[in-house]
């Protein structure tokens, strides 16, 4: 799924989504909430529209296609707002891929992964995170959106 707000002047950031979000609204609500990722796509376009920034929406089970999409987004956008999901923990490559862009990025979590599994407590891609948010549910994709914007 892919969402886009562009028009032309505008600056664009990027929001990417890793895996598993796309279940958001049905996957463990306790945990992640009622709210659809195509919803918090929608909130993120409006929002960054009133600040007259575009927003480029996507996400993806697949580490490969996440790091095409940081790596092409070097280029076509100006910030990055990434919930990294499962690969937060493991990826390596994703986090190489996160270092390498040359643009601001917030690292955000719906959940607070410090109170949940030791596993999750690790995060590949927080070093190379300007700020990270965790624990805010669906505003934290609009925090880090306006932090983003204010670092712009
Ligand atoms: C998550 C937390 C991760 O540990 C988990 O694997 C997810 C979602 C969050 O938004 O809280 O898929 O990134």
């Amino acid at each position: 799924m892919t969402v886009s707000s562009k028009a032309n002047s505008e600056k664009t950031i990027l929001v990417l989504h890793g895996p598993n979000l796309n279940l958001l609204g049905t996957r463990e609500p306790e945990v992640y909430g009622s709210v659809t990722l195509a919803e918090i796509d929608e909130m993120l376009a409006g929002h960054a529209t009133t600040k007259g920034f575009s927003v480029y929406s996507s996400q993806s089970n697949h580490e490969g296609a996440l790091i095409d999409m940081v790596q092409e987004g070097a280029m076509s956008s100006e910030g990055l707002v990434i919930n990294p999901a499962g690969y937060t923990h493991t990826s390596v490559a994703l986090a190489d891929a996160i270092k390498a862009y040359p643009h601001p990025v917030i690292e955000v979590h719906l959940s607070n992964i410090y109170a949940r599994e030791a596993f999750r407590h690790h995060s590949y891609i927080s070093p190379y995170a300007q700020g990270v948010i965790c624990g805010l549910g669906v505003l934290g994709y609009r925090v880090a959106l306006d932090a983003l914007i204010e670092l712009l």
